[in-house]
C-alpha cells in the first residue's frame, strides 16, 4: 500500500537537487513503482529554455529506466508556500504508465492535498486509441 506521507516527505527531499537556476522554482517528485520501488526527481533546467524537464518527469524516466513497468503513487512539491500539481505535459507522461486510479498528493500553500491521475487527467489520449488504430487498418 503507497505510503504518501512517506512519498511526499521524500519528494520535499528531492526538491534540494533542483537545478533551477533561471526560474528559482525548485520542485520535487518521488513515485512508487508497482513493484515496490521508489524514485525520486528534482527539475533540470537548461539555458535554451524548452530543454527544461519537470522533476515529475525525471523520477518517471529514471523508473522505467531501471526496469519498472507500473506507477503505484505520486507525490510532488514545489517551493515552500506554493500551489504545485504536475504540468500538463507530465501528466501525459504520468497517465501513460498509470491507472487511473494511482493516487497524487500535491502541495498546496499550506499543507498538501490527494487526488488522482485520472482527475488529473480526463478523456485521455493513451495506448488503447493506437491499438484501436491498428485493429481498423
Ligand atoms: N516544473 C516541474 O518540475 N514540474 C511541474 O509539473 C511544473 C513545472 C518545473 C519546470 C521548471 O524548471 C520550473 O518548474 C518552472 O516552470
Amino acid at each position: 500500500m503507497p505510503n504518501l506521507a512517506e512519498l511526499f516527505t521524500l519528494a520535499l527531499e528531492a526538491r534540494t537537487h533542483a537545478y533551477c537556476r533561471y526560474s528559482t522554482f525548485t520542485v520535487g517528485a518521488a513515485i512508487e513503482t508497482t513493484d515496490g520501488r521508489i524514485f525520486t526527481g528534482s527539475n533540470i533546467e537548461n539555458s535554451s529554455y524548452g530543454l527544461t524537464v519537470c522533476a515529475e518527469r525525471v523520477a518517471i524516466f529514471t523508473a522505467v529506466h531501471a526496469g519498472a513497468t507500473g506507477i503505484a503513487a505520486i507525490a510532488v512539491t514545489g517551493p515552500d508556500g506554493v500551489f504545485c500539481t504536475p504540468c500538463g505535459a507530465c501528466r501525459q507522461v504520468i497517465s501513460e504508465f498509470s491507472e487511473r486510479d494511482v493516487p497524487v498528493r500535491y502541495a498546496l500553500e499550506n499543507g498538501t492535498a490527494d487526488t488522482t491521475v485520472g482527475e488529473l487527467l480526463p478523456f485521455s489520449f493513451g495506448a488503447d486509441a493506437l491499438a484501436a488504430m491498428r485493429g481498423i487498418g
